[in-house]
């Protein structure tokens, strides 16, 4: 039976919630994938820069996960057995703990958490405020974390916390260096600095609001923030303010993970050893899990502490083992850095034609360009304001030439690239030739017709 796309979208449409979310961006209806190739159901195909929000390290449906899938229900294992012990668990936490640095993983302890993101968050709150007694948080602007309580308190995205009364935690906000609209309005690594030294001085004031820390949790580059990087000395800058402080460091690398920037963990690049790491997406292979590693002496859990149903599903640590260990043999972090570095120079390079790109920035396959109104003044870094509508229209146009690219950042206004790390030359040649061409085109038509660059509607 050929399913009509029409009649599934209109059911939808009517039957899920108002919160659905990438289905209103994206009206297709996936039925086959390899690679970074998406079908739809109306047989159009889609070049994939989404890759379920950076989940899809190796791509849809690659051998190494469907092969690792089918051997583990051809052997009769059982698919659900809550937390107890099973080969492909102790296989998983093998593979695991291969990819971590010598000195971490020699201490390390893993938890099984809820197969989302946002359940190993709060569980690495949790962790580090029953080790330390203390229940405040640090945590950064433009940060995203995940949507239940704990994880959404330490967010920064206002438009989502607003509408939650309440809030799980005393949580401190502190500047991200986000260069290209630098909260101290100095931009660069000077706009680093000066972030880390803000940070420093208002965690030893005594009348700067902050009450003892349990944590402090950070990504390397924020992904739903927009992926903006941080440079790798203020990284280092925090590991040491939160060690003097004896403050435990959660770096969340649900997205950065297995690759994404160019090093297996994020955290590599500046050679800082956290305390925690909450790890997803791209560790269960394509299917969902989601676990903390961290330093044993956190380890002052009492059993049951932070337990659930589905902590470790066995297609999931079947598929993510198998990932992980392709990611590992076959090099693919240094392929992102390499085809990253070269997307990135390439977009860079479309500034002078296309004025519309205000920043282009990331590491490795995770990229944003900042869509901004040429024609309105820029501030004291240089930065003009954001325009959300114009990245709709893009992302949109994309869309219609088969590509799909998602949004994200201040304002809605960023054009993320999450490929799979398997992209290929041609692929990205084909993805950057779309969205020059999709950017050209909402340009032109701004330009010529009903003003598109604004904020506001
Ligand atoms: C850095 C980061 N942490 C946590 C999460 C939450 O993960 P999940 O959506 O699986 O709950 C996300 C999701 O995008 C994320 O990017």
């Amino acid at each position: 039976m050929t399913p009509n796309p029409a009649d599934i979208l209109r059911r939808q449409r009517a039957r899920e919630s108002a919160a659905r979310t990438y289905a209103r961006s994206f009206p297709i209806v996936p039925v086959r994938a390899s690679g970074m190739t998406v079908e739809g159901a109306d047989g159009r195909r889609y070049l994939d820069c989404l890759s379920g929000a950076g989940t899809l390290a190796l791509g849809h449906n690659h051998p190494v996960v469907t092969e690792a899938v089918r051997r583990t229900l051809d052997s009769g294992a059982p698919l659900h057995v809550l937390d107890l012990a099973t080969p492909q668990k102790d296989d998983f936490t093998e593979a695991l703990f291969a990819t971590l640095a010598a000195g971490f993983r020699d201490r390390a302890r893993v938890h099984f958490c809820g197969p989302a993101g946002t359940d190993a968050v709060e569980a690495a709150l949790k962790l580090t405020q029953t080790a330390t007694g203390r229940r405040g948080l640090l945590a950064f602007t433009g940060g995203y974390h995940g949507m239940t309580a704990g994880a959404l308190a330490v967010s920064g995205n206002v438009a989502v916390r607003a509408p939650v009364p309440g809030g799980a935690a005393e949580v401190t906000r502190l500047p991200y260096p986000y260069a290209y609209r630098c909260p101290f309005g100095v931009g660069g690594e000077r706009g680093a600095q000066i972030a880390a030294a803000y940070t420093e001085r208002l965690l030893d004031d005594p009348a700067g609001g902050v009450v003892p820390s349990a944590a402090m949790i950070l990504e390397v580059v924020q992904g739903e923030g927009g992926a903006v990087p941080a440079p790798d000395g203020w990284l280092r800058e925090m590991r040491r303010i939160t060690a003097e402080r004896e403050i435990p460091l959660i770096v969340d690398e649900v997205q950065t993970g297995v690759g994404r920037t160019g090093a297996f963990w994020a955290v590599e690049h500046s050679g800082v050893e956290p305390d925690v790491i909450v790890m997803s997406k791209a560790i269960g292979g394509s299917l969902p899990l989601a676990v903390i590693v961290y330093r044993d002496d956190y380890d002052g859990w009492a059993p049951g502490a932070h337990t659930g149903t589905f902590r470790g599903d066995t297609l999931a640590m079947a598929a993510g083992a198998a990932t992980l260990r392709f990611v590992a043999r076959e090099g693919l972090a240094g392929r992102a850095a390499a085809v990253g570095a070269r997307m990135t120079s390439r977009l860079d390079g479309l500034r002078t034609e296309l004025p519309v790109i205000g920043d282009v920035r990331g590491r490795g396959l995770m990229i944003g360009v900042e869509l901004v109104d040429p024609q309105a003044a820029p501030d004291g870094c240089g930065a003009r304001p954001a325009a959300p509508r114009l990245a709709a229209a893009v992302r949109a146009a994309c869309l219609d030439r088969g590509l799909i690219v998602e949004l994200g950042g201040r304002y809605d206004a960023t054009l993320r690239l999450l490929p799979p790390l398997t992209i290929t030359d041609e692929e990205a040649e084909v993805v950057l030739d779309r969205l020059s061409d999709a950017i050209a085109q909402v340009t032109a038509q701004a330009t010529a017709g009903p003003h598109l660059a604004g904020r506001s509607s």
